[in-house]
C-alpha cells in the first residue's frame, strides 16, 4: 500500500497532511509512506524528520504520486495534479466543494475516490476525525494572538511602580469551537471577557470558561439551535434587538473577535460601520468569518485595514498561521479516518462503502460525483 503526501500546490498553504507522528503510525498500519521534499517546511517539519519517522522523500510531484493508492492533502487536488490521480486512488483533503462543483467534476473524471474531510459527521465515533473542530480550535487561539499583537497595549492588568495598566476587555461573538477557544485564550492572558451567541446551549459553556454571557435571551433564542447543534438564521426582529445590544456593549470593548457562522449561508453581519465608529481609538476587531462574507462591515479577506482608529484583521486560513500545530492535528484526523479503511492483517485497503462516515464524506467514485448534495449533470466518464 503506497501512501503519498505531495507538497501543497497553493503557495499560501502552510500546512501539510502528515506529521512525523502520523507517518510512524501509518507505517505501522502497513503503508509505504512517500513524501515530496519540502512538503513540511512551512510547518517546521524537515525532510529528515519525516525520514526518521519512516517516510521516503522524493523530489517531484510525479514521483510522489506514482502508483499511490492513497493521497493525503490539505487542499483539494489542483488541476495540475489531476493527471496523477488514478481510478484506484483514494484522495483525502478539505475539498471545499460548495461553489466548486466544476473542480469536483474534474476530480470525478479521473476516476479517483475523493473524500471531503470537512463533511465528517459530528458524531462521537468521528470526533478524532473532525477537521473543522481541530482547525477552528487553533484559529480561535490564533485570533487572540493576532489581536493582541495588533493591540499595542498589554492584555492583563499590570500594577507596577510606574502605574497601573488596565486589563483589556475582549468580546467574542459566536461561541462555537473557535469562539470558545478564543474565550479561553483571552482569559488565560488576563482579559475581561464577554461573549455572545444565539444558541442557548452556549451560555453555560461561556460561563464555565469564566466569561460573562451577553445576549438577547427571548423566546426565539430558546429555539435557535438545530437538532445538529448549529445556529439557525435569526429573524429580522431578533437581529434588530441583537444589534442594539451589541451597539451598547461594543463601545466599551478593546478587542472584538467574531466567529459567527450559519451552515450553508453567508456569515451574519453583526458589526456595522456605525458600531465601529463608536469604538475607542486603538481597538482591534478580528473577523474569523471573513472567508464566508464576514461578520464585520468593512473587513477585507486577507487584509488588515484601519477604519478611523479601529483596526480590522481579516486574515485568511487562520489555522495555517499556526501551521506546525495545525498540521499535527490535521494529520491525526486523517490517520484516524484512514485507519478505519485498512485491513491490517492482510495489509490491504478495505473500504466499507456502506459506512456512514464514508458515505457522508465521499464526493466522487468510479468517474462520477456520488455525494447526494453535489450529484448533478457535471460528472464525466472515467478517462482511463
Ligand atoms: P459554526 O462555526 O457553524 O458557528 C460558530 C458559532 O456562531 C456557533 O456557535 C453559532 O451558534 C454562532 N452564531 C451563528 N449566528 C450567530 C449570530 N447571529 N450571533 C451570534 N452567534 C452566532 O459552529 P461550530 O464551531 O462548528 O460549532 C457548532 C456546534 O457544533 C456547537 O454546538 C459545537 O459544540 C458543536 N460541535 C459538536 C461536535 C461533536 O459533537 N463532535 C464537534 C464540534 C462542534
Amino acid at each position: 500500500m503506497k501512501l503519498a503526501v505531495p507538497t501543497e500546490v497553493d503557495k499560501e498553504e502552510t500546512r501539510v497532511a502528515a506529521s512525523p507522528d502520523s507517518v510512524k503510525k501509518l507505517t505501522g498500519l502497513g503503508f509505504e509512506v512517500v513524501i515530496q521534499a519540502g512538503a513540511g517546511t512551512k510547518s517546521r517539519i524537515t525532510d529528515a524528520d519525516f525520514e526518521t519517522a519512516g517516510a521516503k522523500i522524493v523530489k517531484t510531484a510525479a514521483s510522489v504520486y506514482k502508483d499511490a493508492d492513497v493521497v493525503l492533502k490539505v487542499r483539494r487536488p489542483a488541476s495540475v495534479e489531476l493527471k496523477y490521480l488514478k481510478k484506484h486512488t483514494l484522495v483525502f483533503a478539505t475539498m471545499d466543494p460548495h461553489g466548486h462543483e466544476d473542480e469536483i467534476a474534474a476530480i470525478a473524471k479521473t476516476g479517483a475516490s475523493a473524500f471531503a474531510m470537512e463533511l465528517m459527521p459530528r458524531i462521537t465515533r468521528a470526533q478524532s476525525m473532525d477537521v473543522l473542530s481541530s482547525q477552528a480550535n487553533l484559529a480561535g487561539y490564533q485570533a487572540v494572538i493576532d489581536a493582541s499583537s495588533e493591540f499595542g497595549r498589554a492584555i492583563p492588568m499590570m500594577m507596577t511602580a510606574a502605574g497601573t495598566v488596565p486589563a483589556a476587555r475582549v468580546f467574542v461573538m459566536g461561541a462555537g469551537v473557535a469562539g470558545l477557544q478564543a474565550i479561553a485564550t483571552a482569559r488565560r492572558l488576563g482579559a475581561i471577557v464577554t461573549a455572545t451567541d444565539v444558541r442557548p446551549a452556549s451560555k453555560e459553556q461561556v460561563e464555565s470558561l469564566g466569561a460573562k454571557f451577553v445576549a438577547v435571551e427571548d423566546e426565539e433564542f430558546k429555539q435557535a439551535e438545530t437538532s445538529g447543534g448549529y445556529a439557525k438564521q435569526m429573524s429580522q426582529a431578533y437581529q434588530h434587538k441583537q444589534a442594539e445590544l451589541v451597539a451598547a456593549h461594543i463601545s466599551k470593548q478593546d478587542i472584538v473577535i467574531t466567529t459567527a457562522l450559519i451552515p450553508g449561508r453567508p456569515a451574519p453581519k453583526l458589526i456595522s460601520k456605525a458600531m465601529i465608529a463608536s469604538m475607542k481609538s486603538g481597538s482591534v476587531l478580528v473577523d474569523l468569518a471573513v472567508e464566508r462574507g464576514g461578520n464585520v462591515e468593512g473587513s477585507k479577506p486577507g487584509k488588515v485595514v484601519d477604519i478611523g482608529n479601529v483596526r480590522i484583521v481579516g486574515h485568511l486560513n487562520v489555522s495555517g498561521r499556526i501551521a506546525a500545530s495545525a498540521s499535527a492535528l490535521y494529520a491525526r484526523n486523517l490517520l484516524a479516518f484512514l485507519a478505519t479503511m485498512v485491513d491490517t492483517e492482510k495489509s490491504v485497503i478495505d473500504v466499507n462503502w456502506e459506512d456512514e462516515l464514508v458515505s457522508a464524506t465521499l464526493l466522487t467514485r468510479d468517474g462520477a460525483i456520488v455525494h447526494p448534495s453535489f450529484k448533478g449533470s457535471k460528472e464525466g466518464a472515467v478517462n482511463k
